[in-house]
């Protein structure tokens, strides 16, 4: 295994990097759209079922934000590289299917992931490592595993891209997300804070 098969399992998940980045953003910038996607409704422990944290904004502007960078990524492949398609070869459609899925996949495991740690009665903002890290990498690939069956057993893909490009047998790009997302998260999440995006560096 080499430095590179990282880096192109970096490539392939980046729509799902970008989901999980964009809410922050989005916070910011259209703070009135906070309808929050529990509904405000509190669980029987008293505690608030996600939280106001959890917003559709930001699932929303996630999963479009995602589906925008598998598109360009897929305009924008190195030709000997067919890893990064998305599935292009059946048309445009296909890297738009498959991005939406990893955003909104990235989305809810976020989601679902805040719903256990209220009931775990830890605060929005604190951390709960390792899920705050791989929540959405637990998400993001399951979406990602589901759309790709999808489109494969209806033969709208002529290949399944999720087993094509992440259970290859020449590199284990799986393990390497698992292990490489949460040093990235901390350090995003550390530039977050420092440009006052993010209340805390975590
Ligand atoms: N955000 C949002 N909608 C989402 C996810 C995130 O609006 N679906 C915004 C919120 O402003 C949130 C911020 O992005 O505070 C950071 O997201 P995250 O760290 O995932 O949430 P926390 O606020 O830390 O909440 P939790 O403790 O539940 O993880
Ligand atoms: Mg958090």
């Amino acid at each position: 295994m080499d430095a590179f098969v990282v880096v192109q399992a970096l490539w392939v998940f980046l729509p799902a990097y970008v989901a999980n980045m964009t809410p922050v953003i989005t916070a910011k910038l259209f703070p009135k759209w906070s309808a929050p996607m529990d509904g405000g409704r509190v669980h029987r422990d008293g505690r608030r079922l996600m939280g106001p944290g959890k917003t559709w904004r930001g699932l929303v502007t996630g999963a479009v934000a995602a589906a925008l960078t598998a598109w360009i990524q897929s305009q924008t492949r190195p030709a000997s590289w067919d890893v990064t398609t998305f599935g292009a070869q059946s048309g445009a459609w296909a890297p738009v299917a498959l991005g939406t899925a990893l955003g909104l996949g990235t989305g809810a495991g976020d989601a679902i992931k805040s719903y256990f740690k209220r009931r775990k009665d830890r605060p929005r903002g604190a951390p709960w490592i390792p899920f705050d890290q791989l929540d959405f990498v637990i998400g993001g690939l399951t979406f990602a595993a589901a759309a790709a069956s999808i489109l494969y057993w209806s033969n709208a893909t002529p290949t399944h891209w999720f087993t094509d490009t992440l259970l290859g047998d020449q590199w284990p790009v799986i393990a390497i997300l698992v292990l490489v997302t949460p040093i990235l998260h901390l350090a995003v999440n550390v530039i977050g804070y420092s440009l006052r995006l993010k209340d805390v560096p975590w």
